[in-house]
Order: structure tokens, then C-alpha cells, then sequence
């Protein structure tokens, strides 16, 4: 688990592969800017989980776990969960998460959704660099993730942030069954 590391707090429209700034603040251009003042990206506590699951139902594409596989992974040592939240509204609001694993130079995205109200405005971008970067630091070399074949915004999403079609695992999916394919991030270098 990793815990302890401080949250940042991101602009909106940073672009995939641009350096992130601690204090950047969403641009009044930005579509949301009369609602969002600011996203912070933190860790994950479990004040978040019915917040996330309710993220997760509402985006059908998202990997569909229970309460205990998030308190798993965040129970197993090797797992992190970022959170995403709105700091231009009271109470603050979660607005997405992401989910890694990491066994040495190998890391995975295991789950990503960002609110469905929130879509289209930098909020993914930021929980996968922030994600990438953290796993970077701890060694990290390569980061993978498994995506439905005909899931298109997800991947134009993850190549956007430089990820790779590596392979494909036939019928990887149930409900509705379908391939998934192999995604890779290299983390050195300028990506992460
Ligand atoms: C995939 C997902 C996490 C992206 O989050 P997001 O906050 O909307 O993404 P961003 O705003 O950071 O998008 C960055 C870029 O990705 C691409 N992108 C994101 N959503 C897109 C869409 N609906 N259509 C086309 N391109 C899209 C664009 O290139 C976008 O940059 P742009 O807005 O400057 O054109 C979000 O769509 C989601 O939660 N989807 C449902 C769950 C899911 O599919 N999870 C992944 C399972 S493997």
C-alpha cells in the first residue's frame, strides 16, 4: 500500500505527456470551469468506496468489482487506488479513480472510470500520469492494462497517453464475451 504521498493538485487539458504542476488551476476556457475549480488527485480511503462504486456502475465499460476487491487490493501490499476530486464544490466531490498493481518493473491499470458528468475534461489524463509516475519512482518499468476490443474511447484514450497494443487475449471478456487487448506504457523516459 502507499499511502502517505501528498496530493496534487492538477489544471484541466494538461496534455498527455506534459510536465504536471502541483498548483495549476482549470482554465476559465475549460467547460467545466463554472463547476470545477480544481481536481485534486490523493490516495484513496475508504470514506471514497461508495463513491467509486457508484462511478463504476455508472460507466458499464469500467472493470465491474465489488467493495472487498477494492479492499483487497488496498489489503495486499502491492496495490494503490488514486481519487480524484473536485475541489470547486462543497463538499468536494469524487470524480474518478483508477486502481494499479505492481510486482516489481511490472505494473497494472486494473480499473479506471472517471464520472460520467466529468468525461472529456482531463480528469483520466491526470489519474494515469499521476499513477504512472508514482510507480515510476518505485521502479516501475512497464505499465500494462487489459481493454475490451470494442471498448474505442478507452483505447484512443490510453494511446493518447502513449500506450501500445502489445497483444490480445481471445475472449478475455464474459458478458458479452469479447477479446481484450494488451496495452503497454513504457515507463521510462518521458512517459509516467
Ligand atoms: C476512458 C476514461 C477513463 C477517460 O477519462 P476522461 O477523463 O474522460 O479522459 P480525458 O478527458 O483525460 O481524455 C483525454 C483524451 O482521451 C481521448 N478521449 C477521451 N474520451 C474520449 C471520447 N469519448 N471520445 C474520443 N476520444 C476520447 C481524447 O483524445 C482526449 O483528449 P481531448 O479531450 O483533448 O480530445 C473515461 O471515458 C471513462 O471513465 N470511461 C468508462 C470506463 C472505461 O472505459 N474505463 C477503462 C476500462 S479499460
Amino acid at each position: 500500500m502507499h499511502s502517505g504521498e501528498p496530493s496534487k493538485t492538477y489544471g484541466a487539458n494538461l496534455s498527455a505527456g506534459e510536465t504536471q504542476k502541483d498548483e495549476v488551476r482549470w482554465s476559465e476556457t475549460a467547460g467545466l470551469a463554472s463547476l470545477l475549480n480544481a481536481v485534486t488527485i490523493r490516495d484513496f480511503t475508504p470514506h471514497d468506496l461508495s463513491a467509486i462504486l457508484k462511478i463504476q456502475d455508472e460507466n458499464p465499460a469500467a472493470a465491474r468489482w465489488a467493495a472487498d476487491d477494492f479492499a483487497r487490493l488496498m489489503g495486499g501490499g502491492r496495490g494503490f487506488i488514486l481519487v480524484a476530486e473536485s475541489q470547486g464544490e462543497t463538499p468536494s466531490s469524487v470524480t474518478g479513480f483508477a486502481a494499479y498493481h505492481s510486482m516489481a518493473e511490472d505494473a497494472e491499470l486494473l480499473n479506471l472510470a472517471v464520472a460520467v458528468e466529468y468525461q472529456r475534461h482531463g480528469v483520466g489524463g491526470m489519474l494515469v500520469r499521476e499513477g504512472a509516475q508514482r510507480l515510476r519512482k518505485q521502479g516501475a518499468r512497464r505499465l500494462w492494462l487489459e481493454v475490451r476490443e470494442s471498448n474505442a474511447t478507452a483505447r484512443k484514450f490510453y494511446i493518447g497517453l502513449g500506450f501500445f497494443e502489445r497483444g490480445r487475449r481471445r475472449s478475455y471478456y464474459s458478458d458479452p464475451q469479447e477479446d481484450a487487448l494488451v496495452m503497454e506504457l513504457k515507463l521510462e523516459g518521458e512517459n509516467g
